[in-house]
């Protein structure tokens, strides 16, 4: 529809251009509603039409030109319509100096030498999403205090520099994948997140890396939150999530959430390696499945001193010898406990058992409960059973970048 707006526009403006120069000029001119065009560039030169804009409300196409080194919109100060850049080789420089609104997105895909975002002015940022930009290590946003979509998926962001996110403190979807050098997210001002927050597979160089440092200070609420690979966690303000939130794959020792209430969805801590300790102190309702399954050195489970009711199934895998939920009077989606170990005592739990609606199991030495290291399991049906599929490190990593399909593509 804009598209068709757009190029009657066009035709409008070439036809009064033509009617204003006949007589005058031999050369038919075009004068462009520039400011507001879609503009699929071809050259450099075709971009620098566009440099005495300084509101766009068009479409800002930069697609596969090996010939451009940087693109630069120095009068732009406000963005309401979308810049996107894709695939060009040899693009180093993104330079929009005077822009300090962007009620639109700013897409950057692909771009191998990127190294260099200049955005100093920018204080309000709708969408900005950066996939795969290996030679990206800062980026500075220093005034950004809310952004609806976030994402910084496949770039070469270490922490040498500012974090491009220190100052966020309101956003909608938040994704940070896939950046290998990326060790330490700190984003201490960052009080709610409305959407989605995804962090995955950060740190992992070549697949060996430990994972990287997540601190959210302030963080209160999210709706969903999936969390991979990490190293440290601290979510010491957390109250809600209104959706589902996952542990899955970390290093962490400890899982802990000193001051959440309530999860609106699943809850889920999955092949986790070194934890051996789940604290959810505060914790009273769970919305959907709780499930702990396959954490190697997971052995007790008495960190749910408050939990009251789990509205889906109640799900454990592992090699338990001690799980105790003291205060739960109400599982309605039925239990399925299986521990592979022979100090566990179904008996310790009776009165969950008894609270639980539906088909209840619990066995103690099981062994194919025992949490693996390879991919050997073979009886998923648990997992499944609470929509988790078993995936490999790399299908994980996949599943939590699909989270986020919804924002972009690359498809143009
Ligand atoms: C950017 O937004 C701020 C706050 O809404 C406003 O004061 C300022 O004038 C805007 N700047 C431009 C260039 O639109
Ligand atoms: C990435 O960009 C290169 C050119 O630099 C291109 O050959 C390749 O097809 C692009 N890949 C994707 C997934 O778009
Ligand atoms: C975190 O929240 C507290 C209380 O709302 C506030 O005083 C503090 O400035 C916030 N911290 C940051 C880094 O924004
Ligand atoms: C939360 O994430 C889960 C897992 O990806 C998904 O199934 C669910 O639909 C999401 N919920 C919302 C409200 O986005
Ligand atoms: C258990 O977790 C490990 C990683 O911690 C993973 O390699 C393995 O595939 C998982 N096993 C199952 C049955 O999911
Ligand atoms: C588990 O962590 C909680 C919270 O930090 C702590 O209070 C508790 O003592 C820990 N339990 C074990 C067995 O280490
Ligand atoms: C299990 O844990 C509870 C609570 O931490 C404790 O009171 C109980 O003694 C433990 N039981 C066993 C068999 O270790």
């Amino acid at each position: 529809m804009t598209r068709i707006v757009s190029s009657l526009l066009l035709l409008i403006s070439a036809i009064l251009a033509v009617t204003a120069q006949q007589g005058k000029s031999f050369t038919p001119t075009i004068l462009f509603s520039t400011c507001g065009s879609h503009v699929i560039a071809s050259s450099e030169a075709e971009i620098a039409t566009l440099a005495a804009c300084s509101t766009f409300s068009g479409s800002l196409t930069v697609l596969g030109l090996s010939a451009i080194n940087a693109v630069a919109l120095p009068a732009l100060q406000a963005l309401t319509g979308t810049i996107k850049i894709a695939s060009n080789p040899h693009l180093t420089t993104l330079s929009l100096d005077s822009l300090q609104n962007s009620t639109g997105t700013i897409a950057l895909f692909n771009n191998t030498l990127l190294s260099v975002i200049n955005v100093p002015n920018i204080k309000t940022l709708n969408a900005l999403e950066i996939v795969t930009a290996p030679s990206l290590r800062q980026l500075s946003l220093v005034n950004v205090q809310a952004i609806s979509s976030f994402k910084v998926e496949d770039t070469g962001l270490d922490n040498s520099g500012t974090l491009p996110w220190s100052s966020f403190q309101k956003a909608m979807d938040i994704g940070i994948s896939n950046n290998k050098f990326l060790k330490v997210i700190d984003i201490p001002g960052l009080n709610a997140i409305s959407g989605r927050l995804v962090v995955a597979a950060n740190g992992l160089m070549e697949g060996k890396g430990e994972g990287a440092s997540l601190h959210l200070a302030n963080l209160t609420t999210v709706s969903n939150c999936t969390l991979r690979h990490l190293t440290d966690l601290q979510l010491p303000s957390l109250t809600t999530v209104s959706s589902s939130l996952s542990f899955d794959e970390t290093n962490l020792k400890l899982i802990q959430t000193p001051h959440l209430k309530s999860v609106g969805q699943t809850l889920s801590i999955v092949s986790n390696n070194n934890l051996n300790n789940i604290s959810f102190s505060e914790l009273t309702f769970i919305g959907g499945a709780l499930l702990i399954a396959n954490n190697t050195l997971l052995t007790s489970v008495n960190g749910f001193g408050k939990l009251k009711n789990i509205a889906g199934v109640l799900n454990m895998r592992g090699d338990f010898s001690n799980i105790s939920f003291p205060d739960v009077s109400s599982v309605q989606g039925g239990m399925s406990i299986l521990s592979s170990s022979k100090d566990f005592d179904c008996s310790t739990l009776s009165k969950v058992k008894a609270s639980a609606r539906g088909k209840t199991v619990c066995q103690a030495q099981v062994k194919s409960a025992k949490p693996t290291n390879s991919n050997g399991g073979d009886d998923d049906t648990l997992l499944n059973s609470a929509n988790v599929l078993k995936l490999s490190t790399q299908g994980t990593v996949w599943a939590a970048v699909a989270l986020l399909s919804g924002l972009a593509s690359y498809a143009f």
